[in-house]
């Protein structure tokens, strides 16, 4: 049977990694092997292209940053996500494509019908079975993600506006597509948080998991 794939987004700091883990725990307890992985990354060469876009890459222009998050995608949903899908596995993955609507087009106003057609070519069609939208106001976040440090990139740095467009695009992409994105307030504590999601796989895939 084809896995599922879920996706977790929002903006830096809310705390998607930690909820990442958690269902990835709970999924290996209910043995449906679920594979992790991230955007932009997830293979060799899409990891090559994260460490550009993210930390070499200043003087980028929002065009060349949009081909390579897509470049990057296209790479990963081949090699990666479809034959893990296709082979029964759960792929749970930090970022997808709606963060290229997000940050791409309204942090860096890249239009969506460019976006759009960039996606039809990188994800041949393949759509989250569920997103889940950790949504945190833009000064709680830099609050969270100010003690970092190093892991500090291009997106981070950028000033609170661009973080203000990015945050309302995501909202956007979620009033778009209701039935898949489900937005969740990040604000909340780390168990509470997790306890909506549990029971949301539970629901919607019908897997028993604690
Ligand atoms: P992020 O996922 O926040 O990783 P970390 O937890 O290591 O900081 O970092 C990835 C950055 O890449 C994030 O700032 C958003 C950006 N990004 C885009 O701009 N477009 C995309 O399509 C994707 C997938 C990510």
């Amino acid at each position: 049977m084809r896995g599922k794939f879920i996706t977790f987004e929002g903006g830096d700091g809310a705390g998607k990694t930690t909820q990442i883990r958690l269902l990835a725990e709970a999924l290996e307890r209910a043995r449906k092997t679920p594979i992790l992985t991230r955007e932009p990354g997830g293979t060799a060469l899409a990891e090559e292209i994260r460490d550009w876009v993210l930390h070499h890459s200043s003087t980028v222009d929002p065009e060349t940053e949009v081909l390579l998050m897509f470049a990057a995608r296209s790479h990963h949903t081949s090699e990666i996500i479809e034959p893990a899908l296709e082979s029964g596995h759960w792929v749970l993955c930090d970022r997808y494509t709606d963060a290229s609507y997000a940050y791409q087009g309204g942090g860096r106003g890249v239009p969506n019908h460019v976006i759009a057609s960039l996606e039809a070519i990188a994800t041949r069609g393949l759509k989250p079975d569920l997103t889940l939208l950790l949504d945190l106001a833009v000064d709680a976040g830099v609050r969270r993600t100010g003690s970092r440090g190093d892991r500090d990139d291009r997106f981070e740095s950028e000033e609170f506006t661009f973080k203000e467009r990015v945050r309302s695009a995501y909202h956007q992409v979620a009033a778009n597509d209701p039935d898949r994105v489900v937005t969740l307030d990040a604000s909340r504590p780390i168990d509470e948080i997790y306890e909506k999601i549990k029971n949301l796989v539970q629901e919607r895939f019908g897997a028993p998991i604690d």
